[in-house]
């Protein structure tokens, strides 16, 4: 066993609610986070000396592949010997998790061979480990990343609980391809003290029952986002105008959003995706039935 190839889905944030600011200046959330199947991919080979890191594939350009990325960061906890080829596809700096899936796809594949866990036991070994991460050097997205399923994440988003039997949401991704600073979009939001998610959340009947009740909730950041990139804005419409839509909202810090078509089936997204794709050539676009990707995430060895 000297090889895993594992996927990094793409986190989307359905609300993202900031709710105060701690006196360290990281940002109190209240999010309802799902994932998507579509991912990263890294190749993590056990018989290295020493670690290295390469970055392809269509959304490499500008990743890093020395300490700063947050991959070998997040390897360094855990061991001081092995190789990833990481192939990119989701883009860079774009609110869907990045980053940080692929630093928390890195773990899984080195706490599932190290420890020789079956995938339950892993699930429970993860939530500690989360927990216990320095957010401030891995990123705070880390630890919901790890976990790969639908998720409310409060605290400043390592406070994880989970949120079994939410209806899978049919959704188009699209992303303008225009990195947005995270730093930069919280230092120009006008408030920091808005209202959180209600304390319990219902029970959804079905896709359209939790749409309807998303529509009631927002991403505190999105208005920010939008003044600092104006394609943001162009995404939401275009999202917004697709037969369908019940609701177009920025994932994040942006600038990825995410269009929601509750009664949408595969065919209809891979159409509008084709539409969107055909207007914009220069967007990043991806349907996706958006829920709980854990089994589908999971590292596999040969
Ligand atoms: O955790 P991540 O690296 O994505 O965060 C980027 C920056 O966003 C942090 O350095 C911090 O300035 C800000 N942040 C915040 N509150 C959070 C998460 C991130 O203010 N809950």
């Amino acid at each position: 066993m000297t090889k895993a190839r594992v996927r990094a889905p793409a986190k989307i944030n359905l609300t993202l609610h900031v709710t105060g600011q701690r006196d360290d200046g990281y940002h109190l959330l209240d999010s309802l986070v799902v994932f998507a199947p579509v991912h990263d991919l890294l190749e993590v080979g056990f018989s290295a000396r020493g670690m290295t890191l390469s970055v392809s594939g269509p959304e490499a350009a500008g990743v890093p592949c020395d300490d700063s990325n947050l991959v070998l960061r997040a390897a360094r906890l855990v061991c001081d010997d092995i190789s990833v080829k990481l192939t990119k596809f989701l883009p860079a700096a774009s609110g869907i998790g990045g980053g940080s899936a692929d630093a928390a796809a890195v773990l899984r594949a080195l706490l599932l061979r190290g420890l020789s866990l079956d995938e339950d036991q892993l699930g429970a070994r993860l939530s500690h480990l989360a927990a216990a991460l320095d957010l401030q050097k891995l990123g705070a997205d880390l630890p919901m990343c790890m976990m790969n399923r639908p998720l409310r994440a409060t605290g400043i988003g390592e406070t994880l609980t989970p949120v079994p039997d939410l209806p899978p949401l049919p959704a188009v991704l699209v992303n303008p391809r225009k990195p947005v600073s995270t730093p930069a979009v919280f230092r120009a939001m006008t408030r920091r003290d808005n209202p959180p998610m209600p304390a319990h959340l219902p029970r959804f009947a079905d896709a359209a029952d939790l749409v309807a009740f998303l529509q009631t909730q927002r991403n505190d950041m999105q208005p920010a986002a939008e003044g600092i990139e104006p394609a943001v804005g162009q995404v939401l419409d275009a999202l917004g105008r697709l037969p369908g839509c019940g609701l177009a909202r920025l994932s994040g810090s942006g600038a990825t959003c995410f269009g929601l078509f509750a009664a949408a089936t595969q065919a209809d997204l891979d159409q509008m995706a084709a539409e969107i794709r055909a207007a914009h050539p220069d967007w990043w676009v991806a349907p996706a039935l958006l829920g709980d990707v854990s089994d589908w995430g999971m590292p596999r060895f040969s």
